[in-house]
């Protein structure tokens, strides 16, 4: 099982583009090593994962989910909701008024639908996922 994957990740540092279209899968229970010369992008594919550079394009998965707990949770129980992006303030207000799939895009670049949470009526993202083959579209 790979818990742990990149899909189509740009990794920039403002002009300095060090990665495009880059997948990686990070096989559980491997002890995984990257490997390359200096300045191929190593560290900056760990920052990647590890959440501490934020993908230009592209989405980091942690067990299927483009790392949306922290937002929905976010969603749930706040009652005034920051939303930034590069050192500015993109939205502010209750998530109720404020969480709308243009919002998450423009944060996060992530593509997604956002519809009321069955439980709490807040808003719950659902990252766009890639549609189901069917028997019929087969
Ligand atoms: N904070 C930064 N701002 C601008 N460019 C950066 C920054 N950090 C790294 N870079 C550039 O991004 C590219 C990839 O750097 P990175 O540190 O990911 O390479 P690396 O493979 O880890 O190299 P090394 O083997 O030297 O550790 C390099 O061209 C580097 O100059
Ligand atoms: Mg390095």
């Amino acid at each position: 099982m790979t818990r742990l994957r990149a899909e189509d990740l740009t990794l920039a540092y403002e002009k300095r583009v060090v990665a495009e279209g880059l997948g990686v899968e990070i096989p559980d229970g491997s002890f995984t090593v990257i490997v390359g010369p200096n300045a191929c992008g190593k560290s900056t594919l760990l920052r990647a994962l590890a959440r501490l550079l934020r993908p230009r394009e592209g989405t980091v998965y942690l067990d299927g989910e483009p790392l949306l707990h922290d937002l929905n949770h976010a969603c749930r129980y706040a009652t005034h909701l920051i939303a930034m992006r590069g050192g500015e303030v993109l939205a502010e207000g209750p998530p109720a008024e404020i969480v709308t799939a243009g919002l998450v895009e423009r944060v996060f670049g992530l593509p997604c639908r956002v519809i009321p949470d069955p439980e709490t009526e807040t808003p719950l993202i659902v990252p766009a996922g890639r549609r189901t083959l069917t028997a019929k579209t087969l």
